[in-house]
């Protein structure tokens, strides 16, 4: 079990660890910097975090980086995250030669066309890498995504594709934008915020919850082996089965 170079010698090590990156605001604030800045400080962390997880073997991360609520913040600020998602797209095609499979979660169809081209060149041309999947939620809601999930089996059913009965929990999530991807083990959410805040509501059902003060651009590669740490002692059995 574990990574490549050493660092994964965990028994008990979560597949997928998801992230709400929060705290963007508040580091750049408490340095006097705008806050994009901020943002731009939290999509470096982003970056090396996946090095950082993928290193220990962790299969699958996921990250908020863009949510369905986020369009209401300043029009300079939405602008700011978009370039930033642009400029990681023009350097992640350089994902498939580091092994990882790039992943976007969310509705596309609002996003500007050339970065909606983007991403789906993107996981195209790493649909084959295996280190880590990486997927990155943009534009996503978690009700949003039942919605879509339920239209379309709403569809399906008016067609006289499927019956009510055919309807199980496995189905609904094969239509979700995360269908064929294991549910998270591990949410983390940073900053000293406690709320789920519309983030894979239906695939949370069973998983830990990790808190921590450290703002998202603050994040180190020791917050996550607090976070292996913390996900293995929560799931020591002492014994039991
Ligand atoms: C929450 O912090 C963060 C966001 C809404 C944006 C996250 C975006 C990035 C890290 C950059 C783009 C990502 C990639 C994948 C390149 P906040 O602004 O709500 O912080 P605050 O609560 O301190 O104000």
């Amino acid at each position: 079990m574990g990574g490549e170079n050493g660092k994964g010698t965990r028994e008990v090590l979560p597949e997928h660890v998801a992230v709400i990156m929060d705290g963007n605001g508040r580091w750049a604030k408490k340095h006097g910097l705008p806050r994009n800045l901020g943002h731009k400080k939290g999509a470096e962390v982003f970056t090396k975090s996946v090095e950082w997880f993928a290193d220990r073997g962790v299969k699958y991360l996921t990250v908020y980086a863009f949510s369905t609520e986020n369009w209401k913040r300043p029009k300079e600020e939405v602008d700011g995250i978009m370039s930033l998602l642009k400029e990681y797209l023009d350097k992640a095609k350089d994902n498939k030669d580091k092994n990882i499979r790039t992943l976007f979660i969310g509705d596309k169809s609002a996003l500007d066309k050339s970065l909606s081209k983007k991403m789906s060149e993107i996981e195209e041309k790493t649909v084959n890498c295996s280190r880590i999947t990486v997927l990155i939620a943009i534009n996503y809601g978690g009700r949003n995504e039942i919605v879509e999930a339920v239209r379309k089996i709403a569809e399906e059913m008016k067609n006289g594709d499927i019956r009510a009965e055919e309807v199980t929990e496995e189905y609904l999530s094969s239509k979700l934008y995360t269908a064929r991807i294991p549910d998270p083990d591990v949410i983390v959410r940073p900053s000293g915020e406690r709320r789920i805040s519309n983030f894979l509501l239906w695939q949370a059902a069973y998983s830990e919850f990790v808190y921590m003060d450290r703002l998202w651009p603050d994040f180190s590669e020791k917050d996550v082996d607090y976070i292996l740490d913390e996900y293995a002692k929560r799931n020591r059995r002492f014994g039991a089965i």
